[in-house]
């Protein structure tokens, strides 16, 4: 593969799944690219670890506090922008391209355009709608993407279906999956997952597992009233607040303390040893409230082997063939989650297959080679031109 020279650009520094997925990237392409942040964090540790060399840009608070469901307030930080804008411009002299991992970053890039910066391709990874994006800032983003932009990848059919609606233009997109070394998953050993199992003290239960950030949307809440009358299941729930939602957990941690629920819910913050955890469970779930963009912990838990039961919006309907892949159910309905549950619980033959399949498409779909090679095919027709 040509090493092109990418700059890539992200506001982010915590590990969310737009940013290990940037890792992916940045790792495949370490010895002609860089990364550029807007603050420092544990994707700096990581990048670093993997031999790609990172440049910290740090941005005020004000700014990287800026909601994206916020409004005209953004005003005020205009001319930070354009000194960004600047700094970005110089920082990208003599790469091929910049590549914006994220809807800041893409702006600020977008500006740097202005300011003599090579051809910029944003990589889309939210459904822009209402629900996440105030009006001004769906309006200001989709006019730069269509201005400015060379490019507009996007995570999934159902993320570049949001941005046309929102004014997008068709001729743009082009969709790039996440890809994943399912060599992480095949390495974890009985001994590994036994030990996760000990450590819970819950012998041969049925364990479910949801591997998310917590936040309103991811449906944490939803598992929790799915499993009340579930009395035998156990859940971990791994992760933790990214993005500042400290309310929610707080809520979540008082629908646990409830009598029916007492002892079987198992908080393991945010954690690196994802495979074998998932490994570690009978059942993986997805509970987004919101169509998801694409939804890296469903490919994830196909590649553990297991039986997904997903949320039936956005991306998962483009990664589970419901039935045969895993499970879906109507997104927000916690009583359908928890038949399926059931089900896969009362008929593991049924379980095992679903995890088989699953794990047989999702190597054959998301793989990291499928990833790089997609990547590559898009940026060619930029740097063509
Ligand atoms: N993840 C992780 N540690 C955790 C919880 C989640 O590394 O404790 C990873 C998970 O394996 C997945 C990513 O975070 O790769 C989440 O990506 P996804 O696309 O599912 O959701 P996002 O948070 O990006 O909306
Ligand atoms: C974003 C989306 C998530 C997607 C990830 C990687 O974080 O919320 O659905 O899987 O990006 O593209």
């Amino acid at each position: 593969m040509k090493q092109h020279k990418i700059l890539f650009v992200d506001h982010i520094a915590a590990l969310g799944g737009a940013e290990l997925s940037l890792l992916d990237l940045a790792t495949a392409h370490a010895q002609t690219s860089k990364v550029l942040l807007f603050q420092d964090g544990l994707l700096r540790e990581r990048l670093e670890l993997a031999g790609v060399q990172v440049t910290i840009i740090p941005a005020s608070k004000t700014m990287l506090n800026l909601r994206t469901s916020g409004g005209l307030n953004s005003l005020a930080t205009i001319p930070e922008l354009w000194n960004m804008a600047g700094m970005i411009a110089q920082e990208a002299k003599g790469y091929d391209l910049i590549l914006a991992n994220s809807q800041k970053a893409f702006i600020i890039a977008a500006l740097a355009t202005l300011r003599g910066s090579p051809p910029i391709v944003w990589y889309l990874r939210d459904i822009i709608t209402a629900k996440h994006f105030s009006r001004v800032n769906r309006r200001i983003a989709v006019f730069l993407a269509n201005q400015f932009a060379s490019k507009v990848l996007v995570n999934s059919q159902a993320t570049g279906k949001a941005f046309v609606a929102a004014g997008g233009k068709q001729d743009l997109l082009d969709v790039v999956y996440n890809g994943f070394d399912s060599r992480r998953f095949d390495t974890v050993t009985i001994q590994d997952i036994n030990k996760v199992r000990s450590q819970l003290s819950i012998g041969n239960a049925p364990l479910v597992g949801l591997f998310s950030r917590f936040s309103y949307w991811k449906g944490q809440h939803l598992l929790l009233k799915a499993v009340e009358e579930l009395p035998q299941v156990h859940v971990i729930l791994v992760g933790k607040a990214l993005f500042g939602e400290e309310d929610y957990v707080s809520e979540l941690k008082s629908l646990a303390s409830k009598p029916e629920l007492q002892g079987r819910i198992h908080w393991l913050g945010f954690r690196n040893d994802i495979p074998t955890l998932m490994k570690a469970c009978d059942i993986i779930v997805h509970t987004s409230t919101e169509p998801e963009p694409f939804g890296r912990v469903i490919v994830e838990g196909q590649l553990a082997q297991k039986a997904v039961v997903a949320s039936a919006a956005g991306g998962a309907l483009e990664i589970i063939n419901d039935g045969i892949t895993g499970y879906l159910f109507a997104s927000g309905d916690a009583i359908a989650l928890r038949q399926r549950i059931q089900k896969l619980i009362s008929d593991r033959n049924l379980a095992h297959t679903l995890g088989q399949q699953g794990y047989v498409s999702a190597r054959k779909n998301f793989s990291l080679e499928n990833l790089l090679d997609s990547f590559e095919q898009a940026l060619l027709e930029v740097l063509e031109v």
